[in-house]
């Protein structure tokens, strides 16, 4: 949701901004603009669509300064055009901001009655002419007594004509991180902005002020008192951030799997002894607790499913999963005897934030499954299990989905080895299977091109179905995400079982309906459904594991996967899902990186 940048020290600011916004663009991409201190005046530029448009035009004008901030904008309040695109400007003060004010129009108001004219729709613009209004000799000052004013979310960079040596950054409940180097410092949304010019980072903690200057950073809270924060080195490779030959971010990150597999599991567990080597979950006494509620949105809610069937099965504790904007708003039951998971890619969505603390203010202890580290939700977990996908820059996830799915497995491990559900015969046995795992995932990346094959015969038809059951009935689920957000193609994921009850009317010879009919305990309930879908002149498309006679007879479209037990099919029968998704968007001739209407962090409710 909106990506901010800042840049002050020697270096030519535009060049820095550009290159900073082009690594946040996955944030919001419908209008881009940066902001520069050239001499005495603020030069802002400011262009609709893609950060390309925002590039060619400073390409021409070519605007030179050592000090600026810049913006990629997903609209929430006013469409996306040139008069709402960021920065927004008030008399010699420039802004960008990523969040949503709530109180905007109250202040807004005020500020019009004191003759301010508003020349957006936006509720940054506000905070803009709020910060002129407090403003006397001093933009911190300003600042600090305008963050006090405003309600809602924003993480902010602020400059001021009159005092070009300086940038203002506040934030509160939407992520920044300030990046340091020698006689330079910078500021942005995340990361992968700022990890091709340093590896030092100070994460601003909720009501941070900042101030930077080339040479300094001092942190302060919203009442002006300096605060201490450490300075962490974050080991990122600027490649990872990278397209690396692939075509699109999200191919290269459906073929990155099998390693962020292994770097998501590495030294967590010693398969001599049968153990989970959880430390950093060492705080969670999960003795202590009756019930896991498991809270997500989107593609991590899928996770949290079957992480469901994972912790159930193995650990033998009670779990629900919910999406966290349902969650916050029902009389949930939450107490001290519960333990409550996070689990977020990004560590940013507004809604599972907003969830995780109704648990917390009702007892409830709280662990996290999160990619970003310094991110809300582990900074204000118990205990966080991080998954090492890397830099996740495809909209649409993907390794960070299978690296949430490994860590929810290992944690239901853990937690079976802690209150003794399992032995370590038995531990030994599942993650015997599971270090085998990357490399069937390799295996079943080896169908790329069969798959991109199928997509050409798919990509024209309107509407899919895709069918699972047990614990890839949420793989169903995905694979009609992922469908629709890339594609724009309509689809809907169902347990198959239920398919007999409604869904079962849509089927014709125009509706392809993609099964997971993989090895299981299940497997000959879904040849059945297989069959029911033939019957009504469906045409299926069946993942199956390898050896298996039955679903040829069915369909030409057989997909065979390497076996695998069936709690870990879910890793094969993702790979395929994403790849059709990814060979239909791109047949399509689709952006498939970054699809109309998403952002790739959710950061307002
Ligand atoms: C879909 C997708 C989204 C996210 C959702 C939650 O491909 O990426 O559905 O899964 O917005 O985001 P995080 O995991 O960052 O909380």
């Amino acid at each position: 949701m909106c990506g901010i940048v800042a840049y002050i020290g020697s270096k030519n600011a535009p060049n820095v901004l550009i290159d900073g916004l082009t690594k946040l663009e996955y944030r919001g991409y419908d209008s881009a603009g940066i902001a520069v201190i050239n001499k005495d005046k603020i030069d802002v530029y400011r262009s609709v669509g893609k950060l390309i448009n925002l590039k060619n035009m400073l390409d021409e004008k070519k605007p030179v300064s050592n000090i600026g901030i810049g913006h990629t904008r997903w609209a929430t309040h006013g469409k996306p055009s040139y008069e709402n695109a960021h920065p927004h400007s008030s008399f010699g003060i420039s802004l960008v901001h990523n969040g949503i004010i709530e109180n905007y129009l109250d202040i807004k108001r005020n500020l019009a009655d004191k003759g301010y004219k508003f020349e957006s729709e936006t509720d940054t613009e506000v905070i803009a002419h709020l910060i002129h209004s407090n403003y006397k000799d001093d933009i911190f000052e300003a600042v600090k007594v305008s963050v006090k004013q405003i309600k809602g979310s924003f993480a902010l960079a602020v400059i001021s004509v009159n005092e070009p040596d300086k940038i203002i950054l506040a934030r509160h409940d939407s992520p920044l991180v300030i990046g340091i180097s020698d006689g330079e410092n910078f500021a942005a949304s995340d990361i992968p902005a700022l990890i091709s010019y340093t590896n030092k980072f100070i994460f601003l903690e909720e009501n941070d002020i900042a101030i930077l200057t080339k040479n300094s950073v001092t942190c302060y809270d919203f009442e002006g008192k300096k605060t201490d924060r450490e300075v962490k080195i974050v080991d990122i490779n600027p490649v990872m951030a990278e397209k690396a030959g692939y075509r699109h971010f999200m191919q290269k990150e459906i073929f990155e799997q099998p390693r962020a597999i292994i770097d998501t599991i590495r030294g967590k567990y010693s398969l001599e002894n049968g153990e989970l080597l959880l430390d950093e979950l060492k705080s969670i006494d999960i003795k202590k607790y009756r019930r896991v509620n498991i809270v997500a949105c989107g593609t991590s809610w899928h996770a949290g499913l079957v992480g469901k069937f994972y912790i159930e099965k193995f650990a033998k504790i009670p779990v629900e999963v919910d999406i966290a904007s349902e969650y916050r708003y029902r009389d949930t039951i939450i107490d001290e005897e519960t333990l409550f998971i996070a689990i977020s890619q990004s560590g940013e969505t507004a809604d599972t934030i907003a969830a995780m603390r109704l648990a917390k203010s009702r007892g409830a202890g709280i662990l996290s499954i999160c990619n970003v580290i310094g991110s809300t939700i582990p900074r204000e977990s118990d205990a966080t299990f991080f998954t090492h996908a890397g830099p996740e820059i495809g909209v649409a996830s993907t390794k960070a989905f299978t690296t949430q799915v490994i860590a929810l497995l290992m944690l239901a491990l853990y937690f079976a080895q802690e209150k003794q559900t399992l032995n370590h015969v038995e531990i030994r046995n599942i993650l015997t299977e599971i270090v085998k795992l990357p490399e069937k995932m390799e295996e079943a990346l080896k169908l790329d091109s069969h798959i991109e094959e199928m997509a050409k015969d798919f990509k024209s038809f309107p509407s899919f179905l895709y069918l699972g059951r047990n614990v890839n009935y949420p793989i169903a689920l995905e694979g009609a995400l992922k469908l629709k957000e890339i594609s724009y193609i309509h689809a809907e994921g169902y347990p198959a079982g239920e398919m007999k009850h409604g869904p079962i009317a849509l089927i014709d010879k125009n509706m392809p309906v993609f099964i997971i009919a993989t090895d299981s305990k299940v497997y000959d309930k879904v040849l059945a459904n297989i069959q029911e879908v033939k019957a009504r002149d469906g045409i299926v498309i069946a993942t199956v594991t390898e050896g298996n006679k039955d679903v040829e007879k069915f369909t030409e479209y057989c997909i065979k996967l390497p076996a695998a037990v069936e709690e870990l099919s879910v890793f094969l029968n993702s790979i395929v899902i994403q790849l059709l998704a990814y060979h239909i968007s791109a047949e399509l001739g689709l952006d498939v990186d970054q699809p109309r209407n998403l952002a790739k962090s959710v950061t307002v409710e």
